[in-house]
């Protein structure tokens, strides 16, 4: 993979919003609903979140259910200027502080490399644009393709999202390695957060053991377990944050983001999640408290 040419460009501030892409390779293991989630986290604990839905499904803004989308991210990936997103955004139908980048099926038509700044069109148009918010959560496609890499060369972190299965470690190894080439090639603030595993049912003894095969193979990037609840697909199909839903598996679920926004947005309780570059905040340990969900 080449660096791209212009990366000083769009990179010449001092100071950048913490912003997280999910990622996997692997299809419909939970990226959208650990955005939805953390953003419901997020904005229930104060904080101005961003969600932008770098995926053609569009699966994270029918559930954020904005009222108008005059324009998505196909509209300004193809536009491409500096700061263009912000013509883009609008509220969601949750929150005054949760805002949404959408998407639309059209957005597949960007998903090939167009150039040798192709992977720089995200990070440009959303310049200037973070700035107004405390967090801005990047939900991709299911691929490594080129719509995850402009999601990887706009963020400062990245999230990779699995499931309990015998293909985790595979799935985790390849994002990994994606998440490595991009941060050694033109996006230095990129970090990998960690791994989070979604749909954990503690009480099956296969989930238990690819957990602990997670570990060995990951140590302290994996974060730990979401569990798997209902009320994660009921409250997605009412267009409202988990956060409101109310039920004893909601209970559960919206602890363990809770959690796992803590340990990975370490300004969360302070409600200031910016990074400087010159004196980087530091994190806490990635092994953290939500390996108690196991
Ligand atoms: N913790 C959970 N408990 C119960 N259901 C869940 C949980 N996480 C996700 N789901 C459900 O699983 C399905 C797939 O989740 P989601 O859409 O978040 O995956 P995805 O990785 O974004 O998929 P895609 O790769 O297609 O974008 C959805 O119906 C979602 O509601
Ligand atoms: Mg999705």
């Amino acid at each position: 993979m080449l660096p791209p040419r212009d990366w000083a460009d769009v990179c010449d501030t001092t100071e950048v919003t913490q912003t997280i892409a999910a990622l996997s390779l692997k299809g419909g293991v939970g990226k959208t609903s650990v955005v939805l989630g953390l953003a419901g986290s997020a904005a229930a604990n104060g904080l101005r979140v961003l969600v932008v839905d770098l995926d053609p499904q569009a699966n994270a803004t029918s559930s954020l259910d904005p009222t108008r989308t005059p324009y998505t991210t196909s509209d300004v990936l193809f536009d491409g200027r500096t700061g263009v997103a912000a013509d883009a955004v609008v509220p969601s139908g949750w929150d005054a502080k949760v805002h949404v980048l959408p998407s639309e099926r059209a957005l597949e038509h960007r998903a090939e490399s167009n150039g040798p700044d192709s992977a720089l069109r995200l990070r440009r148009t959303l310049s200037g644009v973070s700035d107004d918010y405390d967090l801005v959560l990047i939900d991709c496609p299911p691929s490594l393709g080129e719509l995850t890499r402009n999601a990887l060369y706009a963020a400062t972190d990245a999230l990779i999202v699995t499931e309990p299965s015998f293909f985790a470690i595979q799935g985790a190894e390849q994002a990994l390695e994606s998440v490595s080439i991009v941060a050694n090639n033109g996006n230095p603030l990129l970090r990998p957060l960690g791994i989070v595993a979604n749909r954990v049912r503690p009480t099956l003894s296969e989930h238990a053991y690819r957990m602990d095969e997670l570990r060995a193979a990951f140590g302290d990037l994996v974060l730990g377990g979401l569990p798997d609840r209902a009320a994660v697909q009921l409250a997605q199909g009412a267009c409202v944050p988990v956060q409101r839903w109310t039920s004893n598996g909601a209970g559960d679920i919206n602890v363990a983001f809770d959690r796992l926004l803590t340990s990975i947005v370490p300004a969360s309780a302070a409600m200031n999640a910016t990074i400087s570059l010159t004196s980087p905040t530091p994190r806490p340990s990635l092994a953290t408290t939500l390996r108690e969900s196991l």
